[in-house]
């Protein structure tokens, strides 16, 4: 096989001559990483239907494409963590025996490639030559992967600098699994139709990735929820730091000290829209400014100064586009205006995109998401719920001067928050790190349309990270305990909940811009060592303490409202944590038990005090 002179790494042209001899594409295009590379698949993509080009004076260098109806999220439940142990894996992940399981994708990617060309992806997950970034190599038959790893990773030439002749690698090995006999028209969006023939497949202990049948996101991406968080969350154990679902954000007070935080919240709950916050008007009179590093993943270290310091691995967004507009997310709308790919949004008659949230009325006519015509009325959506953009991250317009600093910016709290219609209050502080730990743990969210399954159903989605976690829950669990013991001076951690509902099913908090109020709580938290108002959860705010400038229809009842500590839900709330304790028993950590017992006490009696003084 012929090789650029550039790769001068032995293991790693071994490894893609074996992946070439198993797929058997028709050729191999080693990617360069250059702008005229992607403007060339980007241009092959057109060609082939895949991507429509967009209006350039609307959204200029940007394209829509539209994926398989049946390939359109994150599928869990064909997503395996083969371990050599099935116990490494835990309860929450599937489980293959890793030597059965390469039997399978021998089989499956044996000619996979045929009649395709085997895209050769080197990319780094971090600032290229970071201390603490790690390099991966992908090799994949789709264009439309290639092309989104540019935007989502540093792609390119340089990382073969950064390998080396023996520099370390993580193998991922990507097909839509559709070969092309001779002769064989391609399809815009090839994929694999049955959808229990999808393998997203992890080998912790090899440190290897295997994935075949979907083009979509995660499923392909695999830098993203495969690498910087399957594989990186077994690296990070052994390492001693935190591979985490959450977004990365600096908040510059007045005086212009400069916080930053980092915030878990479950696959399409809020996190790109936190991350790119624009405080409301009063706080940007007073010189508030809110800056994003990142929007999903957070690398986490413990310094010698005894501070935690966090990377984002990631160099682009692969953001939700529905609800997003110029009102909701500002710093997000600019992103997008170019240079961005779109895949399952709307087309307007203009070549431009919509999707529903967009403007508040549809345009008279559209192209869906399944390139049907679509009128207002119609009862399909125009958008899938799970649309995305691919947006390089550095035209953000909020994004931090620091995002790129190889060493990272350091944490000083970290914020959790499901998407809960009921029990949980707008926010609250945990008394310490195992309370902190203990109630990211036990995070309850409703799903949504980010992963295939029951769309509302309230599920434990422990620390944001039951899809990703790449070991068993609980031993993950343990790792944070044991994490925070070594921090003098652990950063404080917070629970919030922007979706809290009235019985009329309305939102019981405006959200967006607005959580500025609840980031300033929590951001003078960090500086105060005041004690607060107590709880049986935890400390909070009173109304008084909050910032309301702007929002003074928000009363101190509505407060009351979003707030409220119902004794008995929470109650209820607690004892149902056991089915999660129960499934990970084996391994879970007696502080975690320990803290239930207090919780169950305190929140118990609080209701008996009740009961006796309205008796
Ligand atoms: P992934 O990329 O899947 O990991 O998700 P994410 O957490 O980045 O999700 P994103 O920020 O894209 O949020 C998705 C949905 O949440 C959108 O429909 C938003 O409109 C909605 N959303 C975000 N913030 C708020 C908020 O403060 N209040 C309410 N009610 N909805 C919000
Ligand atoms: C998520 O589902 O949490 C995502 C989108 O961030 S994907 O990369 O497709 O997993
Ligand atoms: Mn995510």
């Amino acid at each position: 096989m012929e090789f650029p002179a550039y790769i001068k790494h032995a293991q790693l042209r071994a490894w893609i001559e074996d992946m070439v001899a198993l797929c058997k594409p028709d050729s191999v295009h080693f990617c360069d990483g250059s702008q005229e590379e992607y403007d060339q698949l980007c241009q092959l993509l057109v060609d082939k239907g895949t991507f429509i080009k967009l209006n350039e004076a609307k959204r200029p260098n940007s394209f829509l494409a539209r994926s398989h109806p049946s390939d359109v999220a994150r599928m869990e439940d064909r997503t395996f963590v083969c371990s050599m142990n099935r116990n490494e894996a835990g309860p929450t992940n599937n489980w293959v025996n890793p030597r059965e399981m390469h039997k399978i994708l021998d089989e499956l990617f044996d000619g996979c490639m045929r009649g395709r060309t085997m895209y050769v992806i080197p990319f780094s997950m971090g600032p290229l030559g970071s201390p603490l970034s790690y390099i991966g190599v992908e090799l994949s038959d789709s264009a439309y992967v290639a092309v989104n790893m540019k935007i989502m990773t540093r792609m390119g030439r340089a990382v073969y600098d950064v390998l080396g002749e023996d520099g370390l690698f993580v193998p991922c090995v990507h097909s839509v699994g559709m070969p092309l006999a001779p002769g064989q028209d391609d399809v815009a969006w090839p994929c694999v139709l049955d959808n229990s023939q999808k393998y997203i497949v992890h080998f912790p202990e090899e440190r290897s990735i295997w994935s075949y049948g979907s083009g979509y996101g995660g499923n392909a991406l695999l830098g993203k929820k495969a690498f910087a968080l399957r594989i990186a969350s077994n690296i990070a154990r052994d390492e001693g730091w935190l591979a985490e679902h959450m977004l990365i954000m600096g908040v510059e007070s007045p005086d212009g000290e400069k916080t930053y935080v980092a915030a878990a919240f479950p696959s399409a709950c809020g996190k790109t829209n936190f991350a790119m916050l624009v405080p409301p008007k009063p706080f940007l009179d007073d010189g508030w400014k809110v800056t994003t590093v990142g929007d999903d993943i957070a690398w986490i270290r413990l310094r010698e100064d005894g501070k935690l310091y966090a990377i984002n691995p990631e160099a682009g967004f692969f953001g939700v586009a529905p609800g997003t507009n110029a009102k909701t997310n500002p710093n997000a709308a600019a992103t997008i205006e170019r240079n961005t790919i779109f895949t399952n949004v709307a087309l307007t008659d203009d070549g431009d995109v919509w999707w529903e949230g967009l403007t508040k009325e549809p345009p008279a006519h559209l192209i869906d998401w399944q390139g049907q015509d679509w009128t207002p009325g119609t009862e399909r959506k125009a958008a899938h719920p799970n649309a995305r953009f691919t947006a390089p991250a550095s035209q953000c317009p909020s994004i931090d001067p620091n995002w790129e600093d190889p060493r990272g910016v350091p944490i000083s709290a970290f914020i959790f928050g499901g998407r809960r219609s009921s029990v949980t209050p707008l926010i609250f502080q945990a008394f310490n790190w195992v309370y902190g730990v203990y109630f990211a743990a036990t995070m309850g969210s409703e799903m949504t349309a980010a992963a295939f399954g029951k769309v509302g159903e309230v599920r434990r989605d422990p620390f944001a990270m039951l899809p990703f976690a790449g070991y068993h829950m609980a031993s993950y669990f343990n790792h944070w305990l044991r994490f925070g013991r070594h921090i003098p001076n652990p950063p404080r951690i917070f629970i919030v909940n922007w979706f809290r509902k009235d019985p009329e099913g309305n939102f019981l908090w405006p959200g967006f811009g607005e959580n500025m109020r609840v980031l300033k709580w929590i951001v003078e938290r960090v500086h105060t060592s005041a004690a607060g108002k107590e709880t049986q959860l935890g400390r909070v705010p009173e109304y008084d303490d909050m910032d309301w400038r702007g929002l003074e229809n928000f009363t101190r009842a509505d407060f009351e409202q979003v707030m409220c500590i119902d004794h008995a839900a929470w109650q209820q709330e607690i004892l149902s944590h056991e089915e999660l304790f129960i499934k990970l028993y084996d391994r879970i950590p007696k502080e975690l038990l320990s803290v239930r017992e207090l919780l169950l006490s305190s929140l118990w009696s609080a209701q008996e005090w009740k009961n006796r003084y309205e008796a």
